[in-house]
């Protein structure tokens, strides 16, 4: 299962890993990634005409939405953003325009493509590494030449405005003596042997604290960002600014791995492949879409909601956007979106919108038995979290079958008497549950804590019967 071309089953298999139901949303979602490899081997003009089929995952809160699309993206190694739908406003007001959007895509394209190509690249810039670090120590140690006395002359040119030390630096600087091959490696193999690890080195880092971005960095302010940040690159003091570090050996390594593989990067090929893969392969996934519901005229829905509504049209139906790295056409990224649709319904948003998404899921609401499976089979399982959580502090935790079932049992009903939260109460409960554990864990001096059922009902009855049920609602 290492490529990333699964078939729909593989994919299906992998989300069940995590998500326990909700099959017809895991079987979309599979077609849909499946489409995108299928689309890039058809041959001739034909590829170009075949757009991807965004989908729309209805469902209550809680469900698993935004957790299928988070696992897709791992399992998709493609380019994939996750945006929140009521995070923007239509063009000309205060906040994040949708545009951004793509640009973020195409950032995250460009560190995934890069992220690749230093990997590509790791086992070269390491022994370049290895072999800069040993000239630098060999060199370090190396005597001294003798200063050559300057010969007294009128002083002009930059001498004249940074005064005779920049000069004489200058003359030393080539003087100094170099180290030879031999010396190297030598130097290397005892770096290798781990006798230089308590060694300390001066280097030059990039200094990564810039003053100028933050300002610049709200939202709101992309376009400008942008530009600016061009423009501040090229100023002194921009992109090049370094600052001095003493480091340990085994430090030092990986820092002059790292701006070796920079080096031995393509940036420009970065930049070409990223937004291709941007282009081909870019999933978004629009959270809260439901959020943005409501037309004009309808009960207290504003205009710059049915705004973003608008402006989120061309970009899923197929254009182009403009960002630092070049254009990007929209066309082929897979658009999910996914909303509560509690409040507002999926008929609110407009028609044009909706048209976009051919596909429907709807989520199922969990009850008992999937909050049972919830409870014990996802690898992050939150029993599992629990147990791993004791276990640091000496306990050894169980729930038993009998246990599991309980709470599952509480959940499903505290969904029904207060609001329906779906698997967050699961949170909620075991948070109750185990409080008592949690806070007196480092005092115990038995090992062993067992959740049955009868610890359980002892624990959680008292607050499901009485009125304090609300205080356990997120
Ligand atoms: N079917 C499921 N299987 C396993 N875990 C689930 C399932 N549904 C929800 N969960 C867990 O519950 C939590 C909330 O799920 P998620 O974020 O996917 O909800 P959502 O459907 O996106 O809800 P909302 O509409 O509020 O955004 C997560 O921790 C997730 O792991
Ligand atoms: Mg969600």
């Amino acid at each position: 299962m290492s490529s990333p071309y699964f078939t729909p089953r593989e994919i299906v298999g992998e989300l069940d890993r995590y998500i326990v139901g909700q099959q017809k949303a895991k079987r979309a979602v599979a077609v849909a990634l499946r489409n995108r490899y299928r689309r890039q081997r058809v041959e001739g003009d034909l590829r170009d005409e075949i757009s991807p089929k965004n989908i729309i995952m209805e469902g209550p809160t809680g469900v698993g939405k935004t957790e299928i699309a988070r696992r897709l993206a791992k399992l998709a190694k493609a380019p994939f953003v996750k945006v929140e739908a009521s995070k923007f406003t239509e063009v000309g007001y205060v906040g994040r325009d949708v545009e951004s959007i793509i640009r973020d895509l195409v950032d995250t394209a460009i560190n995934l493509v890069r992220d690749e190509e230093i990997e590509a690249v790791k086992h070269r810039a390491e022994e370049q590494a290895e072999e800069r670090l040993a000239r630098i120590l060999v060199e370090r140690d190396l005597p001294e030449p003798e200063p050559t006395p300057e010969p007294e002359r009128p002083v002009q040119g930059p001498a004249a405005i940074f005064g005779p030390f920049l000069m004489n630096q200058g003359a030393t600087e080539s003087k100094r003596p170099r180290a030879s091959q031999s010396q190297i490696v030598e130097m290397r193999d005892r770096i290798r042997r781990g006798e230089m690890d308590e060694e300390l080195v001066e280097l030059e880092v990039k200094d990564s604290s810039n003053p100028f971005m933050t300002i610049f960095g709200a939202h709101g302010m992309e376009e400008m960002e942008f530009n600016l940040r061009d423009m501040l690159g090229n100023l002194p003091g921009g992109k090049g600014r370094t600052k001095k570090r003493r480091v340990k050996v085994p430090e030092a390594l990986e820092i002059l791995a790292a701006q070796e593989a920079e080096r031995l990067v393509d940036q420009d090929r970065v930049q070409r492949e990223a937004l291709k893969r941007a282009q081909e392969s870019g999933i978004v996934f629009l959270d809260e879409i439901d959020k943005i519901g409501g037309r004009e005229g309808f009960q207290g829905a504003d205009v710059s909601r049915e705004g973003v509504q608008r402006d989120l049209l061309p970009i899923i139906e197929g254009s182009t956007v403009n960002t630092k790295y070049g254009p990007v056409k929209t066309d082929h990224i897979l658009f999910i979106a996914a909303g509560a649709f509690h409040v507002s319904k999926l008929s609110d948003l407009i028609p044009e919108l909706q048209g976009r998404f051919p596909i429907r899921v709807t989520l199922d609401s969990l009850e008992a038995e999937d909050f049972k499976l919830i409870l014990t089979e996802p690898r992050n399982a939150l029993t599992k979290q629990y147990v791993a959580l004791m276990a640091t502090e000496g306990i050894d935790l169980k729930f038993t079958e009998d246990g599991v079932e309980a709470i599952a049992r509480y959940a499903a009903e505290a969904n029904r008497q207060a609001e329906n939260i779906g698997a967050r109460r699961l949170h909620t409960i075991l948070e109750a549950l185990l409080e008592e554990l949690s806070f007196t864990a480092p005092e115990r001096t038995e090992r062993e804590f067992i959740v049955d059922a009868a610890y359980v009902e002892k624990t959680i009855e008292p607050i499901v019967s009485s009125a304090e049920l609300s205080k356990f609602i997120l």
